[in-house]
């Protein structure tokens, strides 16, 4: 406070706290009950306006926005308390209130921290940071017309990347947002130094941006669920539990990041990297097309030759990747198989049954060509059979 003027009030401001007059001049409703009268405040809060020198107008450094702040009923976010930027005098006389520098001091709290003020505009936590896209974060303290308190005044709605992108629905992942609205469903987690964000503590937080039961897709990073949607695609297809082949993970098609700031994880561009394992080590995916090529997994068997779309739903039939009848596939299959009619179980016994059920699921697409027999061996670095039981040594 003013350090003159100060002493002049000081009296009154004793004076009324030690004698108020109810009829003439109520007590506000705050604790330090008749601060207004004489000093600052009014009947509702015992902050300016009035300000200690009479002023109202919020274009008066002692005015300013402290109304905007203090305004008991925000829709938008928690309720702000004079203790958020000063330290509240308990009495008219304690140390510190009126030290005669003709300045309220302001102290922030630790929400607010890091913060500066420099007499015209402040810096603080409340009102974000440049890095997460915010257009105002150094807002004018007597500029009370609503413009830095829109949305983009403190952050991006939604920030820039490493946040996700293309986001509309906050709500997916704030849990104080409205559903698919920009209204707040719990105004006081807003603002409160924390960011509160779905699926924290749960799976790790991994969930929040992706994922449900575990990390993988659906839902993507844009919320979208049906795997005909390019962030989907056939992530649940190939990550359940599978009947017919080996168990694929996240990182048969992913370096996966096991913390959220793992590098490589977020780098910027909000699209996922595509690295396959060394199954597929030629394998290519390409975004544009939402299709994988040079896969073994999809192929033959034969080498790096399957091609797949990863959007378009269904169950694979057995010739989706290789044939049954001899075409393509390598040595004395057709001869076998067309002309002998045998069956695949006859010399891929621990893979396959007779009715062409895997049986062996572990082995089928794991990169080994599991060949036995009921009799006899095969010879791999010799591609020839012994002893079948069907004829002597031949070369396959
Ligand atoms: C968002 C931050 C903020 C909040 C919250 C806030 N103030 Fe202030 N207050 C300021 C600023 C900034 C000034 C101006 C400081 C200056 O003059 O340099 C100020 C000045 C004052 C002054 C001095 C006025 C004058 O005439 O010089 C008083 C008294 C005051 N505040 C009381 C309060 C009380 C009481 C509350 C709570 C009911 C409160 N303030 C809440 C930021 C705040
Ligand atoms: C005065 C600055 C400011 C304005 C204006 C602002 N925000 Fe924020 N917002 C923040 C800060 C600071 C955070 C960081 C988390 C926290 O402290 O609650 C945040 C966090 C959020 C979050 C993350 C969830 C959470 O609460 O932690 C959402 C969502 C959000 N804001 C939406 C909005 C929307 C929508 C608007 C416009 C209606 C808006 N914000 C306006 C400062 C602001
Ligand atoms: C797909 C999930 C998701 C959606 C949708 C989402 N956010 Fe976030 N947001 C997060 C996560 C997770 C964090 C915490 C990131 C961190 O801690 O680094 C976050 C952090 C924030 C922050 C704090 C600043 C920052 O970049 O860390 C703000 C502000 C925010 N979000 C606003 C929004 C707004 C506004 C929307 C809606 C337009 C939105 N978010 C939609 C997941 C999401
Ligand atoms: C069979 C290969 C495959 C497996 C297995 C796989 N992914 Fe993916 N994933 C992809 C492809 C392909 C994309 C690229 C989609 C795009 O952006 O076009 C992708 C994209 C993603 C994305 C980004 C989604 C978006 O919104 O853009 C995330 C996150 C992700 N995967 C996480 C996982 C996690 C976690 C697992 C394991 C639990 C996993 N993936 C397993 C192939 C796979
Ligand atoms: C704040 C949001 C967020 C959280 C939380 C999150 N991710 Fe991601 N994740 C992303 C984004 C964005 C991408 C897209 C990759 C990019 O931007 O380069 C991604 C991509 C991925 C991918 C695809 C491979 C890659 O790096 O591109 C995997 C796998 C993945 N995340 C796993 C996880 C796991 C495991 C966790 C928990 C430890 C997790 N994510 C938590 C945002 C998040
Ligand atoms: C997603 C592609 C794909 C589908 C679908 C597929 N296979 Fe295969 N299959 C392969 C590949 C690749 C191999 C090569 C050997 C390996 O890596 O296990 C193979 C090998 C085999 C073998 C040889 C034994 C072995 O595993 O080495 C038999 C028998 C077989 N498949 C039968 C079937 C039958 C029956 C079906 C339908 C129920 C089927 N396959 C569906 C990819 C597929
Ligand atoms: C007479 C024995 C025999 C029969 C019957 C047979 N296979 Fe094979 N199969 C083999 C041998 C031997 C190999 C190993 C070739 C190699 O590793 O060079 C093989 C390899 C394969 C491979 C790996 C790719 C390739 O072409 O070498 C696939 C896929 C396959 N068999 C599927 C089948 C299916 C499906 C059937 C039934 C429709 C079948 N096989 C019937 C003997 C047989």
């Amino acid at each position: 406070m003013r350090g003159a003027m100060a002493t002049i009030f000081l009296t009154a401001c004793v004076g009324t706290i030690e004698s108020p007059e109810p009829a003439e001049a109520p007590p506000n409703a705050e604790e330090n009950v008749g601060c207004a009268i004489g000093c600052h405040g009014s009947d509702t809060s015992n902050s300016p306006p009035s300000s200690v020198s009479g002023a109202t107008e919020t274009t008066a450094v002692a005015v300013g926005a402290h109304r905007a702040h203090l305004n008991p009923g925000a829709s938008w976010h928690r309720v702000v308390a004079c203790a958020d930027c000063h330290v509240v005098p308990a009495a008219v006389g304690s140390p510190g209130h009126m030290d005669g520098d003709n300045k309220a001091e302001l102290t922030f709290s630790s929400v607010a921290m890091p913060a500066t003020w420099n007499g015209t505009t402040c810096t603080t936590r409340c009102h974000g940071t440049a890095a997460w896209g915010g257009t105002k974060v150094a807002p004018t303290w007597t500029l009370v017309d609503g413009s830095q308190a829109t949305c983009g005044s403190c952050h991006g709605t939604p920030p820039p990347a490493p946040h996700p992108q293309g986001v509309t629905n906050c709500a997916q992942c704030h849990p104080t947002m409205e559903e698919s609205s920009l209204a707040f469903r719990d105004p006081s987690s807003h603002i409160n130094g924390v960011i509160d964000v779905v699926g924290a503590g749960v799976t790790g937080g991994c969930t929040s941006c992706h994922g449900s039961t575990t990390s993988a897709p659906p839902k993507d990073l844009t919320g979208n669920t049906a795997a005909t949607a390019r962030g989907v695609g056939a992530h649940a297809a190939h990550l359940r539990t599978a009947t017919w082949h080996r168990d694929v993970t996240c990182s048969s098609c992913h370096a996966v990041p096991t913390t959220l700031d793992a590098p490589g994880h977020r780098d910027g561009d909000n699209v996922a990297e595509v690295t396959f394992d060394g199954l597929n080590p030629a394998g290519l995916y390409t975004a544009a097309t939402a299709s994988c090529s040079q896969q073994y997994c999809h192929g033959n068997g034969r080498g790096a030759n399957g091609t797949v779309s990863w959007v378009t739903p269904g169950a694979l039939g057995c010739t989706s990747c290789h044939q049954t009848n001899g075409t393509g596939m390598s040595g004395d299959h057709r001869r076998h198989i067309i002309e002998e009619g045998m069956r695949c179980s006859e010399c891929h016994r621990d893979v396959v049954d007779a009715n062409q059920t895997i049986i062996g699921k572990a082995l089928h697409v794991n990169g080994v060509h599991e060949v036995k027999m009921a009799q006899g061996t095969f010879n791999p670095a010799t591609r020839s059979c012994t002893n079948t039981g069907c004829h002597g040594t031949e070369t396959w």
